[in-house]
């Protein structure tokens, strides 16, 4: 791979430990990958964030580069283990809430903006088309791709340290226009109107993309809400961290000639797949993380009624403060229903505590079966919250 000066010198360690590691690990994956060069990136989306995943053995590397490292350009956190203000009210165990602390901790002292969410294009972490960015939440990158028309990989932990701390990643995959075209067209044929149906969508065809980029047609309108979930199902089920929306997305691509079709039927034999359960104890709205928008909503929805399950909002912390300033909060905390900032129902450590949850997320269904074994009711936002409010 060629380097430039600043790039030798970064390797050779004359900017400190932290950026020689760093260069080392770009490098490594460059070669490994064929790159031919480092690009300059404009922001990163640090992944491996809650210490449930990372441990004390990712705890120990973070506190090793902080001792002499910061962040080069913009950079932003994937969702940690818990609420890092609120944790005790989400039932958090202690000894957890502490080293997730020294986590948060470890990356305030890199100068990393330590907002921990997976929607960090709503909280002004938002690349321009055609910006070269290393992020890591399967969701973000996959949105900051195909609905932003910026350009990353699927960054883990360690590389989007490095890149955070070096500027550069190196230049393969989807930074790259010929991995970006199209492999197969989908042609829905059926009524998607809603992020949890655009939720079921991804997941039929994330199942049959086999790691390839889909373009889809016959999908009308979609709001911002529709397609940051579809970008988190469709990569979660199998589908390259890129798709095209004929006539929404904003990427150029050429028309392949595989294609199939995504009926009612399908739409109805996915959703059953998805739902094993009436029977909730938990409701989790917000994966990936709300917008303004979706509060508005649900703060509509709890007007002057109850909530009588467990129930989360995840969000990153500025747009929950926004909805405090604008007066949706208010109606929310009145429910009992809890906002859940820099954290989610997958990242925190929750397995066994409870059996169901309803959530409106395709991902949230993956995780929540895969990982929590919670038995699951796929709905609507609107369904979700009449689950919660039933006694
Ligand atoms: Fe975000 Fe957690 Fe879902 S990281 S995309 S809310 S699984």
């Amino acid at each position: 791979m060629q380097l430039t000066q600043e790039q030798k010198d970064m390797l050779s360690g004359k900017h400190g430990n932290a950026v020689r590691k760093s260069m080392e690990i770009l490098v490594a994956l460059g070669e490994i990958f064929g790159a031919k060069r480092l690009l300059p990136v404009k922001s990163v989306q640090i992944s491996g964030v809650s210490y449930d995943n990372l441990g004390d053995a990712g705890l120990e590397f973070l506190e090793e580069m902080a001792s002499d490292g910061k962040v080069r350009v913009k950079t932003t956190l994937n969702p940690a283990g818990m609420d890092i203000e609120n944790w005790k009210a989400l039932g958090i165990p202690e000894d957890f809430a502490k080293k997730q602390i020294m986590v948060i901790d470890a990356f305030r002292k890199m100068d990393v903006e330590t907002t921990c969410t997976c929607t960090p294009y709503f909280i002004g972490n938002k690349p321009d088309k055609g910006d070269h960015i290393a992020w890591g939440e399967s969701s973000a990158v996959t949105y900051a791709n195909s609905v932003l028309g910026a350009y990353t990989n699927k960054e883990g932990g360690p590389s989007t340290i490095a890149s955070a701390l070096t500027g550069f990643t190196p230049e393969y995959g989807y930074h790259l226009d010929e991995k970006r075209q199209p492999g197969f067209i989908v042609n829905v044929k059926a009524k998607v109107d809603n992020p949890m149906l655009f939720g079921a969508l991804g997941m039929i065809i994330g199942k049959k993309a086999e790691g390839k980029v889909p373009l889809i047609k016959g999908i009308g309108k979609a709001t911002t809400d529709d397609l940051k979930s579809f970008s988190a199902s469709i990569v979660t089920y199998g589908s390259a961290p890129i798709y095209h929306i004929e006539g929404i997305t904003p990427n150029d691509y050429d028309e392949p000639s595989e294609s199939f079709d995504v009926t009612e039927d399908d739409m109805k034999n996915a959703l059953s797949e998805m739902n094993d359960t009436d029977d909730v104890d938990f409701v989790f709205i917000g994966c990936p993380h709300c917008s303004l928008d979706e509060l508005k909503k649900i703060s509509g929805l709890l007007k002057g009624k109850k909530v009588h399950k467990e129930f989360w909002i995840g969000v990153a912390r500025p747009i929950k403060k926004k909805a405090d300033e604008l007066g949706y909060s208010k109606a929310i905390e009145e429910s009992g229903a809890k906002f859940a900032c820099d954290t989610c129902h997958v990242v925190a450590p929750l397995k066994g505590r409870f059996k169901g949850i309803a959530t409106n997320s395709g991902k949230g269904v993956f995780y929540g079966r895969g990982k929590n074994k919670f038995k699951i009711a796929y709905r609507t936002l609107e369904e979700c919250i009449d689950l919660a409010v039933k006694e």
